[in-house]
């Protein structure tokens, strides 16, 4: 029966929950179809995208995020313009190919202008060739055009749950949370001329496999370029840390994400997609398995190293304490495991972009 799906040109809903609820032999070729239509129409290259935690200062209060600003036990921090550089340099030097800046999201103008400046001197310093994502929330129209003009040319805003009314149980009902302006944001991304790129919690309280089903519907819609998702993992001074007892166990949360990512690369056969570190969280080998079922990006951490504590989105996350090149030569050697060989010193713009643009 899921070989009939697999062989299918396009996905009702039904047919995703079928496939997300695949175990055993259809599970295997589920993996096994994924794995397949990326040797074909992307190859064996994993791009990284070393990540700069920028700064854990957040106006908003994402029930689900442990750095959002209701919680006061975190320790606020901004990496300092001189440290930025730093990482950019390293990752210049060590043909990362390209960066992400994160950060909480702020919408002040000193933020504005400090990440433009950023990305001016980040371009200077590698003669315009380290590629940069950015990963800094909702803003308006006019900041997203200053920071692609600076020369940011990909962004990343997760819709979380695509869900309307899912998004509102996860989110604060307030005009800060809204789940249509943050639709909007995306179009507007869209429009500028990044890479865009959306992801979504998997495994979230009051979430059902239809939701999941409508989450991979939703971004065929939107025909992202990239995406980034990974399994919700709780955090105690959160609110939505009340409905712990409701959720999956943790091994399944992790499968479902695999799941998804590997029915992801089936519908959206050349987008880039992360194998995020939250998987690697519930897995000691979540990254390699999400490359082995199609993920082609990764994130290896460049934050100073004493910063990268007080970045707790989630429980158990690692790399805490490892430096950047530690990072570096695990994520190389577990990349080789999954069967993948690294694209250094590329952009590795999705071959989706390129094409919808060539
Ligand atoms: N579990 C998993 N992912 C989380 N994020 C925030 N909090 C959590 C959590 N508790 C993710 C969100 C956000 C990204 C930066 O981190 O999807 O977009
Ligand atoms: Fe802030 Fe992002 Fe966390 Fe929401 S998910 S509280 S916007 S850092
Ligand atoms: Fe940081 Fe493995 S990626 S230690």
């Amino acid at each position: 029966m899921i070989e009939s799906i697999l062989n299918k040109a396009s996905f009702s809903k039904e047919d995703l929950v079928l496939l997300l609820k695949a175990e055993g032999e259809d599970r295997t070729m589920l993996f096994k179809k994924a794995a397949e239509i990326r040797d074909q129409y992307i190859g064996k290259k994993v791009y990284f995208r070393g990540l700069i935690e920028f700064s854990n200062r957040c106006s908003k209060n994402c029930l689900y995020c442990g750095i959002r600003s209701g919680n006061t036990k975190t320790h606020r921090y901004m990496v300092t313009k001189d440290e930025v550089l730093e990482c950019a340099k390293y990752a210049y030097e060590e043909r990362y190919g390209s960066i992400v800046i994160q950060s909480g999201e702020r919408s002040d103008k000193a933020f504005i202008v400090e990440i433009e400046e950023l990305l001016h001197e980040i371009k200077k310093l590698s003669n315009g060739e380290l590629g940069v994502t950015l990963s800094l929330g909702e803003q308006t129209e006019e900041t997203y055009r200053r920071w692609f003009n600076a020369g940011g040319h990909r962004y990343l805003l997760r819709i979380e749950a695509s869900d309307e009314e899912l998004y509102h149980k996860i989110h604060p009902n307030d005009k800060t949370h809204d789940y249509h302006a943050r639709l909007e944001c995306l179009k507007t991304l869209r429009k500028i001329g990044y890479n865009v790129g959306t992801g979504v919690m998997i495994g979230l309280p009051f979430q059902t496999l239809e939701n999941l089903a409508d989450d991979l519907l939703f971004f065929e819609k939107l025909d992202i370029d990239m995406c980034g998702m990974g399994p919700f993992i709780e955090h105690e001074d959160t609110p939505l840390f009340q409905y712990r007892d409701q959720l999956l166990p943790k091994s399944e949360r992790f499968d479902l994400s695999l799941k998804m990512v590997a029915i992801l690369r089936i519908m959206m056969k050349d987008v880039n997609i992360a194998a995020t570190t939250a998987m690697q969280t519930l897995d000691p080998a979540g990254r390699e398995k999400a490359i082995r079922v199609g993920a082609n990006i990764i994130m290896p951490n460049l934050t100073p190293v004493k910063y990268r504590e007080d970045y707790l989105l989630y429980e158990d996350k690692p790399c805490i304490d490892e430096e950047a090149w530690e990072c570096r030569s695990c994520l190389e050697a577990r990349i080789k495991i999954a069967g993948g060989e690294i694209g250094y010193g590329e952009w590795g713009d999705s071959k989706h972009f390129q094409k919808r643009n060539s």
